[in-house]
């Protein structure tokens, strides 16, 4: 099932996830599946549970958007452990379309994670991978990409939304 995704301004984005604790169920294999089907609906690399309107700590990611089902990754619980250079460069926000800023980020992110079974993980990403690592794992401690940017353009983008809160053009 692809879920809408929640835009910026509801409050489930900007609230901390909670951790999940029983591993391999149905209930959350099926929400998996339905995270990595809206995320590919929406042409996203990465997705948080929050972002479908979920307080759980669950990120999926594909840098490959789609084209290799062998690059599907399902953090739960995540945790980053090690960070190591830096990157610049643009980023959006399925919550925040048509918005980009460049953003610094680490270059070389170790997270800890656990599996769709409780299987625990290391994993470590540069470049996309890195960014992604670090942007879904903001979403689940209920912070977006717009915090690593100046005050003075984070504020523009509040503006723009807000403007298009009130045409009834933002959900
Ligand atoms: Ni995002």
């Amino acid at each position: 099932m692809v879920y809408p995704i929640v835009k910026y301004g509801q409050p489930v984005l900007e609230t901390k996830a909670a951790d999940i604790t029983e591993f391999d169920t149905p209930d959350l294999n099926k929400l998996v599946e339905d995270m990595f089907e809206s995320m590919y609906a929406a042409k996203g690399v990465g997705l948080a549970a929050p972002q479908i309107g979920v307080g759980k700590r669950i990120a999926v990611i594909d840098t490959t958007v789609g084209e290799d089902a062998g690059q599907k990754l399902v953090l739960i619980n995540p945790e980053i452990i090690s960070k190591e250079g830096s990157q610049s460069g643009e980023e959006g926000c399925l919550s925040l379309p048509t918005f980009r800023e460049t953003v610094t980020r680490a270059k070389k992110v170790t997270v800890r994670a656990f599996d769709a079974k409780g299987k625990p993980f290391e994993m470590t990403g540069e470049d996309l991978l890195a960014r992604a690592f670090l942007h879904e794992t903001d979403h689940l401690n209920g912070t977006l990409y717009i915090s690593h940017i100046s005050p003075l353009k984070r504020d523009l983008i509040r503006r723009r939304v807000r403007k298009l809160q009130k045409a009834n053009e933002w959900g």
